[in-house]
């Protein structure tokens, strides 16, 4: 058995142009899964970086899978605070920014709320080595990264849950970002394994392939890194308008007054024109020249008026959904619903494939 490849990341890019061809010419023959953590309110790098791609994919009418990933959360952390609210305010925002569970076949589910799901976990294991987990890029980081005192055994087995969480569903198509790309190379490799070792007429599961969104990184506001609450230099959908203006007054800039379009040498205006690119559909080059040697507080101000108009309908509608409860806990009721009838079905066949089938 070959070890499992954590991958060259330039082969898997032009893998996933060919697939997103390939999804745009036959919609309905792929199956997606994708999904995120619960740690918080989602911010305008997630809407630009994976929400957008999602409702466009939905709007191809690709059934798509939504994994809220409740139980990855415990994985890094040493108390599980907030893990409801944070679930609830995610629905929020899925919903608000265009998903739309009761239109098209779109599936959003906690994982924990889908016993069946969990339950692949076990053969799972089985068919990784310790020497594989421990070798895992994203989970080593993620080490480094942890305020933990001890980092507890599911921060090395959570890439094995996962695997179950995309192949329950038997996914075809996983979109993420570079730090996922390890987690879904073992996923296919848990396939593979599993087909092989089970061997049934026709293989149980498909090896997933990831779609690697073509929208580009959104840097925070300090314009060294990526957007992210916890480095504080987000903008959060939940914000205010005012909070909005006041948040991109404090984005960082050079000291160049005439703004040009440069992200590898002026990450920071660049990172702003791009945001006003994307919330215009303009170049960015061509917003730079329109504003030319006005300097950054034009360009802050422009940013501030396109942006706040772009998510104005976005907040309008999280707004009424905060006071609809009942509806955002259905909207899970019924993913998870609908994921467990897909789960009850795998668990089947991988019972039988097992030969674990008793009654
Ligand atoms: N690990 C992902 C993250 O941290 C979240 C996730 C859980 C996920 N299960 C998944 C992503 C399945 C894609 C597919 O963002």
């Amino acid at each position: 058995m070959n070890d499992v490849d954590y991958g060259s990341y330039e082969t898997t890019v032009e893998q996933s142009k060919r697939l997103e061809k390939a999804i745009q010419s036959d919609p309905s023959s792929f199956r997606v899964l994708t999904g995120d953590r619960p740690t918080g309110r989602l911010h305008v790098g997630h809407l630009f970086g994976s929400l957008e791609n999602r409702v466009r994919l939905q709007s191809l009418n690709v059934p798509i899978f939504i994994v809220i990933a409740d139980y990855q959360v415990l994985t890094d952390r040493d108390h599980a605070d907030n893990i409801d609210d944070n679930v609830y305010h995610l629905v929020v925002d899925y919903i608000a920014s265009g998903l739309e569970p009761e239109k098209y076949r779109t599936y959003i589910f906690p994982h924990s709320l889908v016993p069946e799901l969990n339950q692949l976990i076990i053969p799972f294991l089985t068919l990784v080595t310790n020497a594989e987990l421990n070798r895992n890029p994203t989970v080593k980081e993620e080490i480094q990264a942890s305020s933990q005192q001890q980092i507890n055994a599911g921060m090395y087995v959570y890439p094995v849950h996962q695997a179950a969480d995309i192949l329950f569903c038997k996914a075809t198509v996983v979109p993420v970002g570079k730090d996922q790309l390890p987690h879904l190379e073992l996923t296919r490799t848990i396939a593979r394994r599993f087909n092989i070792k089970f061997k049934t007429d026709t293989p149980v599961f498909p090896e997933p392939q990831p779609l690697l969104s073509n929208a580009p990184t959104i840097l925070g506001l300090d314009g060294s890194q990526k957007m992210s609450k916890s480095r504080n230099n987000a903008i959060m959908l939940s914000a205010s308008e005012d909070e909005t203006a006041k948040c991109i007054k404090t984005a960082k800039t050079d000291v160049d007054r005439l703004i040009t379009y440069d992200p590898i040498n002026r990450p920071e205006v660049s990172n702003l024109l791009l945001m006003a690119s994307l919330c215009t559909n303009e170049d960015p080059h061509a917003l730079a020249s329109e504003i030319g040697d006005a300097g950054a507080s034009r360009l802050k101000s422009m940013l501030t008026e396109v942006l706040i108009e772009y998510l104005r309908p976005i907040r309008k509608r999280r707004q009424e959904l905060e006071k609809e409860p009942d509806y955002i806990r259905s909207i899970l009721k019924n993913g998870a619903e609908r994921a467990r009838e897909v789960a009850q079905k795998t668990l089947i066949e991988v019972r039988r494939a097992m030969g674990m089938i008793y009654e």
